[in-house]
């Protein structure tokens, strides 16, 4: 008998998004399994940040409206009653510009589970921010200097430290907005090793532009045009035999 497969850690049901009377989401619907590394790829426009920004409530206005449904992490997105806080523990985001807070290395780590866990000994923080700090490969470069500013790191380190942020809180998915769009190439390695080092323990969607670096780096990727979801297929097979004509066309840089 096979085994029943996983409940998918993210599923939309026919989402659609309007920015006014702009509807910038058309009826999008897919899962995500827990562990898996996807990339949100399309021309600038097609709605990939607006997509993910549904999935930690960041297009809550009363000008935006939102139809079907959208489940993260076990919440009903959209449902009246749903803890956005909670919510946003176990979703976390990362943007394309590194935005530490004007803190130390230290409480930057620490900050968020501050606010979520009243009662912390020194002994349990100081042992997630070993950990965290370590999971994103900053430990042995910054451990003689945590009480430095964090604007005093390069903008690689800053971007891996707010990655290493979010990890405290344990988090089952990591969104990323074009998290490498700022950086050099060592930096865009960097960070890409470091989404390696993390896959399988945390659900990751990553919004980029570069082709090369969604084929390096994701199990599965999605390609958006005008709002629709055209394809959601296996890296492998999205990039060498895609299944919508405008997924080929877009892949062979048909599409500004
Ligand atoms: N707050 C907003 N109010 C009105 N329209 C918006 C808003 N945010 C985005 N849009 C529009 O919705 C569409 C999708 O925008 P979105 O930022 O999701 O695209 P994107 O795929 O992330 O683009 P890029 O690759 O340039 O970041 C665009 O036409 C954009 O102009
Ligand atoms: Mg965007």
């Amino acid at each position: 008998m096979n085994a029943p497969s996983p409940a998918p850690v993210v599923s939309a049901e026919t989402l659609s998004l309007w920015y006014g009377s702009f509807r910038a989401l058309n009826g999008v619907s897919f899962d995500v399994t827990h562990g898996e590394i996807v990339s949100l790829i399309g021309p600038s426009g097609c709605g990939k940040s607006t997509l993910i920004r549904c999935m930690n409530r960041m297009n809550d206005a009363p000008t935006n409206r939102i139809e079907g449904k959208l489940h993260v992490s076990g919440y009903d997105v959209q449902a009246k009653g749903t803890d956005v806080l909670a919510l946003r523990r176990d979703v976390g985001m990362v943007f394309q510009r590194p935005n530490p807070l004007p803190l130390s290395i230290r409480e930057n780590v620490l900050f968020g589970v501050r606010l979520h866990a009243k009662h912390l000994s020194k002994a349990e923080s100081e042992a997630l921010l070993q950990e965290s700090l370590e999971d994103v490969g900053l430990w042995d470069q910054v451990k003689d200097r945590l009480e430095r500013d964090a604007e005093t790191l390069s903008l690689e380190a800053r971007q891996k430290l707010c990655i290493a942020r979010l990890l405290p809180l344990k988090p089952r998915v990591l969104l990323m907005d074009e998290p490498c769009s700022a950086l050099d190439p060592d930096g865009i390695g960097a960070v890409e090793e470091l989404m390696d080092r993390l896959r399988g323990r945390y659900t990751q969607i990553i919004v980029t532009h570069n082709m090369q670096q969604a084929r390096r780096v994701s199990d599965r990727c999605m390609f958006m045009l005008m709002g629709e979801l055209v394809e959601m297929s296996p890296t492998a097979s999205l990039f060498t035999t895609p299944r919508d004509e405008r997924t080929a066309r877009y892949i062979e840089g048909r599409y500004g």
